[in-house]
């Protein structure tokens, strides 16, 4: 949110007012002191002060969710449970979505919250935000493998993928197991990744999203919100450049 929006909507004072401590230099973000009140800031995340008042502001929340498969990646669906129905309702917030999908039979790491732009910013494909997946197909994977991936996979109706890193942790003919890093998000991303080089994903698990490692002691359908710690790793894609605001991304 807008510093001068947030200290209006935290009734600090009239919007003039406001602009005159800004440019006053008595408002401090993680004690700097901010001159633009257009600056994008989290009350939730950062210090905000103005003078010596702390601004104490609830904003948003932040959940990881460990996926279960069966399990839809929307806010409603009329047929199956969506990941939304996960959130107990003490939980749930006007706005709650998650952040990214993974397929109905996808396990594992998605990112829930209430804010919009957490999840604009992670999902920007310039931003490479990078994913690894713990997969299982059915064949053997070689190091041939490990090089097209490397190299960039060209989907069948030409689309080229971004480098990805295949680290493969057992091939043997009916199973093989590896972790799969990439950096995009395209639809059915992995899946159509091994298609490519000839093998069907049969097991498909999302283990981290940018600087956010799934819980491992979650269990499946089990979410958590993220501790501070793990906001602070989240702080660069709090941060928007306007020339951002015009780039389209995929979900
Ligand atoms: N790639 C896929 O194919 N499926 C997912 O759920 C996520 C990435």
């Amino acid at each position: 949110m807008r510093l001068d929006k947030l200290l209006e909507q935290e009734k600090i004072g009239s919007k003039r007012k406001i602009r005159a401590m800004i440019r006053s230099k008595q408002v401090t973000v993680d004690g700097q002191v901010i001159m633009d009140e257009s600056l994008n800031v989290d009350a939730a995340l950062q210090d905000i002060f103005v003078g010596d008042v702390k601004i104490q502001h609830e904003t948003h929340v932040y959940y990881m969710l460990n996926k279960p498969q069966g399990v839809v990646t929307a806010v409603k669906d009329i047929q199956h449970q969506t990941v939304i129905d996960l959130i107990r309702a003490e939980d749930q917030r006007v706005g709650l979505y998650p952040i990214g999908r993974l397929d109905r039979d996808t396990e594992g790491l998605l990112l829930i919250t209430d804010n919009g732009q957490l999840g604009y910013q992670l999902l920007l494909p310039h931003k490479k935000v990078s994913k690894r997946y713990e997969v299982i197909v059915n064949d053997m994977l070689t190091e041939f493998d490990c090089r097209s991936f490397t190299e960039g996979i060209v989907f069948s109706d030409g689309k080229k993928c971004k480098p990805a890193e295949l680290v493969i942790l057992s091939s043997e003919k009916g199973q093989s197991h590896a972790y799969l890093d990439i950096t995009e998000g395209k639809f059915h991303q992995v899946k159509k990744m091994f298609l490519s080089v000839g093998k069907k994903v049969i097991y498909l698990k999302r283990l981290s999203m940018g600087p956010i490692q799934l819980d491992q002691t979650l269990g499946l359908g089990e979410y958590r919100s993220l501790n501070q710690e793990e906001l602070q790793t989240l702080l660069p894609y709090f941060t928007i450049h306007k020339k951002e605001k015009r780039v389209e991304y995929e979900i």
